[in-house]
């Protein structure tokens, strides 16, 4: 029998047409990206209202929702792009890292899609789709920069010499800073999903509270944020037990400062020491807007150019995998049809 990856047959050679799933954590995003850059759909159905009773994402109950809405999501991307699955030249699939059970859904569904149609199934790394969301914002970005990876479960400084070598400076020796939101949010009583949540109430305080900056002016390029949510719920609980009523609107703020300002100075730093002159934010935290500002403003003094992608861009999306699947497609890095889905991958 003829292997599959023998009866490959891409067909838009001008500018590829892309088809990206992701379906690492609770939402189940499709697109179509062609050429890597221009974006024809993108489909986003999350579960997230039905985590937030839970206080947090419930693997087994992402599963369920993948797999009920992963059908409709394709057939979504494909009407809103005009498109025919034929018109597809590769598929692009999330294969890590995230929640198995949920990454099973979108990598056995791309499998199906790239199987029957006959075209290349491509496995992509969540942790390089969030940097490729860069190249959706600025369509003449080119390598090199520097990158600030801020999600969930990734802080880290990233050099990305050309599009497929990338260098890690410094990354979190602890928590994700995203998670150190999440975690915030729960002490404040705050719902499911924790980071717009805290965003929203700090835009209502003042940063009146000295909370610590964690490796501030040490460590390199490294973060901590187990010290920093640590010192929050300390703050709370004892004003808690002398009957002290709390602020949380500042408590949101002061934490947010401090959690979010060290992140810019470092990575404004490290985009000058490496030489370059251009700074990529992105990642699901990429999407507060103070963070926006600071890492802006910083940068514009030192005259660093920055590439903020869109907010729906920096969460969890399809089109950023399938800009990184364009960059893979680029270099032939297609799968056969053992691809499995993996917990972890490596940051570089
Ligand atoms: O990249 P992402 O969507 O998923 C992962 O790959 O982890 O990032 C999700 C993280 C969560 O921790 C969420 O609370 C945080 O990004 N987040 C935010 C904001 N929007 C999402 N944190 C602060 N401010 C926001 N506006
Ligand atoms: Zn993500």
């Amino acid at each position: 029998m003829q292997k599959y990856t023998e009866l490959l047959t891409p067909k838009n050679t001008d500018g590829e047409i892309i088809m990206g799933i992701e379906t690492s954590c609770d939402e189940t995003a499709v697109s179509i990206v062609k050429g890597g850059r221009e974006v024809l759909s993108d489909v986003i159905i999350s579960s997230a209202t039905e985590h937030a009773v839970f206080g947090g994402v419930v693997p087994e109950i992402a599963s369920r929702a993948h797999t009920l809405a992963i059908g409709v999501a394709v057939d979504k991307a494909l009407k809103e792009a005009g498109l025919k699955l034929s018109d597809i030249d590769a598929f692009a699939v999330t294969e890590g890292a995230g929640l198995l059970g949920a990454l099973l859904v979108g990598v056995s569904y791309a499998k199906a899609l790239a199987f029957s149609e006959k075209k290349p199934l491509i496995p992509v790394s969540h942790i390089r789709g969030h940097m490729a969301a860069a190249y959706l914002a600025d369509k003449n970005l080119r390598p090199p920069f520097v990158a600030l990876l801020t999600s969930g479960g990734h802080t880290a400084i990233i050099e990305v010499k050309d599009y497929y070598t990338i260098e890690h400076i410094g990354s979190t020796l602890d928590d994700a800073v995203g998670e150190s939101f999440d975690k915030v949010a729960r002490v404040l009583g705050l719902k499911y999903p924790g980071g717009p949540n805290v965003e929203r109430l700090a835009k209502e305080g003042k940063p009146t509270i000295k909370f610590p900056k964690m490796l501030k002016g040490k460590g390199g390029y490294n973060f901590s944020y187990s010290g920093l949510k640590t010192a929050v719920i300390n703050y709370i609980h004892n004003a808690e037990q002398k009957g002290v009523s709390v602020k949380k609107e500042d408590v949101a703020c002061s934490f947010q400062h401090s959690a979010l300002d060290i992140l810019a100075e470092k990575a404004v730093l490290a985009t000058l020491e490496k030489g370059h002159d251009t700074l990529v934010l992105c990642g699901g935290v990429a999407a507060n807007g103070y963070l926006r500002e600071i890492v802006k403003t910083l940068a514009d003094k030192k005259g660093i150019k920055t590439v903020l992608p869109e907010k729906r861009y920096c969460t969890d999306n399809g089109s950023m995998i399938a800009a990184e699947g364009y960059l893979q497609y680029k270099k032939g890095n297609f799968a056969d049809l053992t691809l499995n889905a993996k917990a972890n991958v490596p940051l570089c």
